[in-house]
């Protein structure tokens, strides 16, 4: 089966990555490498993409499909929290800048197997990675009711929450909840019958929560934007990019507070008579509020009607 993804937002992207010839990026989310092609098309003949992702398959394709690109890319399988020890490995110390794509690629919804989608019945895995331990069969089948309501409505922002938590607990009971398909059903028999004013499918809050869940996508994301610059020691050149894709409201949310910490200069309390904490700026917001697709986008990729592009400056 061949991988593939729509990159959202390309030309915006790689406008605002500002590439050229000898630059040095790390595209931390390298799925169906759409992103990745159109940065190494700018960057040759001296320039390296880094590319990360933690899909063993995202990795195999990529190093398929850049084949033309060989060597100017260095893969690495893996949570992107790793960046600034495959910079060390590789003897980088600055790089011209980063782009996390966040979420699923199409590939890994639809045909991926590993039942990410409500609409297909496949086990029930979710884990982008692999070699993590804990995936969506355990979580569904071993947390607390309280623990998986809390996680339906905080990541899923599900108003059903406790009674799709009370309904799996039922269900496995019964028997384990073992996949995507049997518990798409649990979730629609929890759920009230036209009560719902969404057009979206019933489960699809849930699934989302899950998946975010498994992979801890929201710790991941707010441990590297905050590693991002830690004041001594940057590994974004002056003038470098960092460019941010998200599709979910949580997400978003921590990629503006993140980067908006990193804008500020000194913190101390106003009646100090002088600054002791010695912030610099490090980033400058180039997006004051995020950046989204055009109606035209949305109408030939209906996926990216939820995107929110971020992008700051190293100063
Ligand atoms: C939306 S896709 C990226 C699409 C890509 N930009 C393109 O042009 O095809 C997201 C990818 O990021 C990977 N991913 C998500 N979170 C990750 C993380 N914390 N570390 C590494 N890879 C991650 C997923 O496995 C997936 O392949």
């Amino acid at each position: 089966m061949p991988y593939y993804h729509v990159p959202v937002m390309l030309k915006e992207v790689v406008s605002h990555l500002n590439c050229g010839p000898g630059k040095i990026y790390a595209d931390c989310t390298l799925g169906g490498s759409g992103h990745a092609k159109a940065i190494l098309e700018r960057i040759v003949p001296d320039g390296l993409l880094i590319g990360i992702d933690q899909d063993k398959d995202a990795i195999a394709n990529a190093e398929n499909a850049l084949k033309p690109y060989r060597s100017n890319i260095h893969f690495f399988h893996g949570n992107f929290i790793y960046l600034w020890d495959v910079l060390l490995e590789l003897n980088i110390h600055s790089i011209d800048g980063i782009l996390l794509d966040l979420g699923l690629s199409l590939h890994q919804l639809e045909s991926g197997g590993r039942g990410f989608s409500f609409q297909r019945d496949e086990p029930l895995d979710m884990r982008m990675n692999m070699e993590m331990e804990m995936n969506a069969e355990y979580l569904v089948n071993n947390l607390a009711e309280d623990h998986l309501e809390k996680i339906f409505r905080e990541y899923g922002e599900e108003r059903w929450s406790r009674r799709v938590a009370r309904r799996i607990l039922k269900e496995r009971r019964r028997e384990p909840i073992r996949s995507s398909g049997q518990l798409a059903r649990v979730v629609c028999d929890a759920i009230p019958r036209g009560k719902s004013k969404s057009r979206i499918h019933p489960a699809t809050r849930v699934f989302m929560a899950l998946r975010i869940a498994v992979n801890k996508e929201l710790e991941r994301l707010d441990a590297f934007m905050q590693r991002i610059d830690t004041g001594n020691g940057s590994i974004l050149k002056p003038g470098a990019r960092v460019c941010v894709l998200s599709f979910h409201s949580l997400e978003d949310r921590i990629v503006k507070h993140r980067m908006k910490a990193l804008e500020k200069e000194c913190v101390c309390p106003p009646s100090f008579p002088k600054c002791v904490c010695n912030r610099k700026q490090v980033l400058r917001m180039l997006t004051k509020k995020p950046q989204q697709p055009t109606r035209e986008e949305i109408n030939r990729n209906p996926l990216s009607r939820s995107a929110k592009l971020r992008v700051a400056e190293k100063v």
